[in-house]
């Protein structure tokens, strides 16, 4: 998606189209996250991503993909974004402050939907980096613990600092009311997690490519091998992360699905890298 895909037609339609900050969070000097209003019209299925921005100098949207973080029940929008300093939206994006606003085009789309996936018993969310933007959203939602007995979440960063967004929000999740109420006690038991460093000593380490080949984390966690019977999986992250998970997951028999063919497993791409 590009910047001309989603520029607004008139002025008004910008004016329109603005949200407000509610909260934001620094978890380390490269990522922050937060909250804006949610218009009362926008509808979305968990996992899904709009186009957010901001005006630049000259008052024209920088508009850029993002994932909505929230489950689609929230009263408000969350987003978890990256700060590249010298990236035209993030370079101002990281700024933002409760009160300001943000320009949010209300068309969601993407694939990693529970309807793009075939009926099965284990959900796997695979990601690095912001790539847990999505699997915020859908973790989040108790219709992804009505369609699945067991949700394992794998979050992959260099360093440890960069796991702690992720990290909060699952130990959240354990004391979220609404699931609470839907799965009491049994809830830790239906949401595995999975978190690993690459280049940072941690509890627990290596790619995820790595620990699903090695058959460590079946190990880990005390789960049978992936299997196009039982498992469904999302993959979220850089294009390289994306194409060898999906190599991964095809050697376990997993076949690519997408909105209009559901099958085994779903890719997206937390970001356009350079030279993409
Ligand atoms: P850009 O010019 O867009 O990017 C500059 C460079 O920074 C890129 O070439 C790439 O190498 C690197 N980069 C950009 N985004 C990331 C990232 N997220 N992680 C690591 N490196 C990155 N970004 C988010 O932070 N959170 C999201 O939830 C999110 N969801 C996305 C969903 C989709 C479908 C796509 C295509 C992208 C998503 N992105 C997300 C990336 C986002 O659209 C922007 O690229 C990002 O906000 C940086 O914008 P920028 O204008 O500052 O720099
Ligand atoms: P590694 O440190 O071994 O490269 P990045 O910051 O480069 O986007 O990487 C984020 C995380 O994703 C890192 O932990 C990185 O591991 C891992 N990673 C990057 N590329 C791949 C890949 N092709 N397959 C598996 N993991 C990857």
């Amino acid at each position: 998606l590009t910047v001309a895909d989603a520029a607004p037609k008139t002025a008004k339609k910008t004016q329109s189209d603005a949200q407000t900050v509610t909260s934001v969070t620094h978890w380390t000097d490269k990522l922050f996250s937060f909250r804006v209003t949610r218009p009362a019209s926008l509808r979305f299925r968990s996992g899904e991503f709009v186009m957010i921005g901001l005006p630049d100098d000259n008052g024209k949207p920088i508009l850029r993909a993002y994932s909505i973080a929230s489950p689609n029940w929230d009263d408000e929008l969350e987003f978890y974004s990256i700060k590249v300093q010298d990236g035209p939206l993030t370079s101002r994006l990281q700024h933002i402050q409760p009160g300001d606003q943000i320009i949010l085009r209300p068309k969601p789309v993407g694939t990693l939907v529970l309807d793009a996936l075939l009926p099965g018993k284990r959900l796997w969310f695979l990601a690095t980096g912001t790539g847990i933007a999505p699997f915020a959203s859908l973790m989040r939602d108790p219709e992804t613990y009505e369609r699945y007995e067991q949700v394992v979440m794998m979050h992959t960063c260099r360093t440890a600092d960069e796991l702690a967004y992720g990290r909060e929000l699952v130990g959240d999740l354990k004391n979220d009311p609404l699931l609470g109420e839907l799965y009491g006690k049994d809830f830790a038991s239906r949401l595995l997690y999975y978190p690993t460093t690459t280049r940072e000593q941690s509890a627990q380490m290596g790619r995820i490519t790595d620990n699903l080949n090695s058959g460590r984390i079946f190990q880990d966690l005390g789960l049978p091998p992936i299997s196009p019977e039982t498992d469904r999986a999302m993959i979220c992250g850089s294009l390289a992360f994306n194409v060898d998970v999906k190599a991964v997951l095809e050697e376990f028999g997993l076949r690519e699905g997408a909105n209009s063919e559901p099958r085994e497993f779903v890719v997206e791409k937390a970001f356009v890298g350079e030279g993409v």
